[in-house]
């Protein structure tokens, strides 16, 4: 059986949507770079091993990077889900894990990089935001997507009401793009993904109009 290692740094809502997506696969761990972080607790009450590598007792980045790279490869795992997992990690790190290393992020990009990309959806006046799962590549938010989720932006909205309607598109798209990697239907061919018997619009969900 396919074997999956999840990282966190807080709330933990994508690993539970993870979890409990009944994926065809074993979650070997979970991982957090916070000992405070609210998802290790759900983890460990479904019997999942669930480990804190903080990043607090490490001088650098590469040091951290590294330490984490042993735990997680103290599991062998075929694929490792950034699952808010809120730490910029070294080209090392990303090269070592290269085509089983998904991320999800919430905005359609390339549109919104980085932090705070719901007030940023909002500020920019557009009027479809959403949520991405991409393979990591050593650019920070850009490697190439596997699934999108698009929702609509509604008058009145603040980056509360926009970013819970986006993260209810997330918890459907992660178990999505998960299923089809342990499935074997995606992959990451020359920086692009490989899709069998899927097309890209596969990966294309809109959300029903509210
Ligand atoms: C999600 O919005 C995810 O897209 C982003 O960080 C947030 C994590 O939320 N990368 P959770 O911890 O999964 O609830």
């Amino acid at each position: 059986m396919k074997k999956y290692v999840i990282l966190i740094s807080g709330r933990g809502s994508n690993m539970q949507a993870l979890l409990q997506a009944g994926l065809p696969g074993q979650c070997a761990a979970v991982i957090s770079n916070r000992p405070d972080a609210e998802g290790l607790d759900f983890a460990r009450g479904q019997g999942v091993t669930a480990v804190v590598v903080d990043h607090k007792r490490f001088p650098d980045r590469e040091s951290f990077d590294g330490a984490l790279m042993v735990e997680i490869d103290r599991h062998a795992p075929d694929l490792v889900l950034l699952a808010g997992f809120m730490r910029i990690l070294t080209p090392g790190f990303v090269r070592h894990y290269e085509g089983r290393l998904l991320n999800i992020h919430p905005s359609l990009l390339p549109a919104f990089p980085g932090l705070s990309t719901h007030a940023a959806a909002i500020d920019a006046g557009v009027c479809i935001h959403g949520a991405t799962v991409h393979f990591v590549t050593p650019d920070l938010d850009v490697g190439p997507a596997l699934i999108q989720a698009a929702v609509p932006v509604l008058p009145g909205d603040d980056a509360a009401t926009l970013g819970a309607r986006v993260l209810q598109q997330e918890h459907v798209i992660y178990p999505a793009a998960a299923r089809w990697f342990l499935e074997g239907r995606v992959g990451l061919e020359g920086g692009r993904v490989r899709m069998d018997g899927l097309a890209p619009a596969d990966g294309a969900l809109l959300s029903p109009t509210p």
